[in-house]
């Protein structure tokens, strides 16, 4: 039961509701280890990576309760610095616990983390940035060991934009001695949102949203509560699925202020895009695009994790046209099979070429990280005959019910 299978061929109808934003919770989860005390923290996505970073917390002691999105977590028993394994392993987003951790506790073990195989994925400038704070880290072949008497504020220069490096500096210096300017920082609506849960805690951060972030660091944060933006990616996806698959859907909360990008290019790529005060009516027309070109980028440019969907557009589209991958040198890895359903792509460097137009025939196709796996559903939804996605549980990484979402939108599709 790993699987997703889809008859194509049905247009997309109706509404569904976008789900809060897995990238927004998972670092404002990992935020509430700096606050003594409860934090209620509203529309975090069901999802499994939010699932995990739950259990993380709750293997350091804390105390983590879920009714539906709402998620209730108490700190104050916060006692352990080692990391199980198992939840590192699968996730990237544990390294977010990195510099919180070192904030409250002073100490962190915990194996290289994992995520989605879409490159190589180092944490070497998490590192370094960490021990400009005043952190001895000791790295051995798993993992390493970080240790501080006490974070110091400091000039951070970092040679280029990363979200999570921006994210885990910004949880380490929060509560740090003195203050820490950070620049270039990636500007992605989900590090504005760890901002804003920080600062209504009492965090003292200038210059959200910008390239460069100038921290005062606090002697304490307070409990509060918070309510998570939603998820752009989704909304993207979904957007896509109706290109793909023809019809029109309202995407209910889609945060359309955060979507300029993926919107233009929709529009650029055929689709309608009606504006709604709570939300987008996606309106599917006949794909027309004249020949695109995507490239990858830190936000406001287009977001890496919109490039497999968008790929399955293109594929499908008039002149079809070239993605070339800015962020990760692994981000193809949708290419094979994408060609086994019958799509012309060829991949050269970090540029995939491809053909538009394709008629696209169902498949037994494999998921192998979240947004491809996702991809890959869409372009099963505009294939003729009968596919079936294998490695669901990427897909569920964050996706709350892809399967049920899209039925109810008039997909033919079902687990397998
Ligand atoms: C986050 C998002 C992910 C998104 C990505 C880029 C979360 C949970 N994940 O991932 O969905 O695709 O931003 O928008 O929010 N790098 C290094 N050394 C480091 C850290 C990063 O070389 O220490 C490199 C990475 O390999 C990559 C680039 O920097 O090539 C950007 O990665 P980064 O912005 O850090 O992505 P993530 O935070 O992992």
């Amino acid at each position: 039961m790993d699987a997703i299978r889809i008859y194509g061929g049905n247009c997309l109808k109706g509404q569904t509701t976008i789900q809060g934003s897995k990238n927004a919770s998972l670092p404002i989860l990992a935020a509430t280890l700096l606050i003594d005390g409860i934090c209620e923290i509203e529309n975090c996505p069901e999802i499994s990576d939010v699932f995990h970073m739950q259990r993380l917390l709750e293997s350091l002691g804390c105390k983590v309760k879920r009714e539906e999105t709402r998620i209730r977590v108490d700190t104050t028993c916060l006692s352990g610095c080692d990391m199980p394994s198992d939840s590192v392993g699968v996730m990237r987003s544990s390294v977010m616990l990195l510099g919180a951790l070192l904030a409250r506790l002073g100490k962190v073990c915990m194996e290289y983390p994992g995520g989605c195989v879409i490159g190589a994925r180092p944490i070497d400038l998490h590192l370094r940035s960490l021990r400009k704070m005043g952190v001895a880290i000791e790295e051995n072949e798993n993992g390493f060991c970080a240790e501080t008497t006490g974070l110091t504020g400091a000039d951070l220069t970092l040679p280029f934009v990363s979200v999570g490096v921006t994210e885990n500096l910004i949880l380490a210096a929060v509560l740090a001695d003195g203050v820490t300017t950070i620049e270039p920082v990636a500007r992605e609506p989900e590090i504005r949102a760890l901002c804003d849960f920080l600062s209504r805690a009492g965090a003292r951060i200038e210059g959200s949203g910008t390239k460069r972030l100038v921290i005062h660091g606090v002697e304490k944060l307070t409990p509060v509560r918070f309510c998570v933006p939603a998820d752009r990616i989704v909304a993207g996806t979904y957007l896509c699925a109706c290109m793909c698959a023809g019809g029109q859907v309202f995407l209910k909360d889609a945060p359309v202020n955060d979507m300029e990008s993926v919107l233009s290019q929709a529009v650029a790529m055929g689709a309608a895009i009606g504006y709604e005060p709570d939300g987008i009516v996606v309106t599917g027309k006949d794909h027309e695009s004249t020949g695109d070109i995507i490239t990858t980028g830190c936000y406001p440019a287009f977001p890496t994790d919109m490039q497999s969907p968008f790929m399955v557009v293109m594929a499908l589209s008039g002149r079809g046209g070239r993605i070339e991958e800015k962020v990760f040198e692994n981000r193809f890895r949708i290419v094979p099979e994408l060609q086994r359903m019958g799509a012309d792509i060829t991949v050269h460097g970090n540029t995939a070429y491809v053909a538009g137009a394709s008629r696209l025939r169902g498949a037994i196709v494999q998921a192998q990280e979240l947004r491809g796996g996702a991809a890959l559903v869409i372009a099963a939804l505009a294939a003729d005959g009968t596919s079936i996605v294998t490695n669901r549980h990427f897909i569920d990484r964050g996706y709350e019910d892809i399967v049920l979402s899209l039925r109810d939108l008039g997909a033919d599709i079902e687990l397998a």
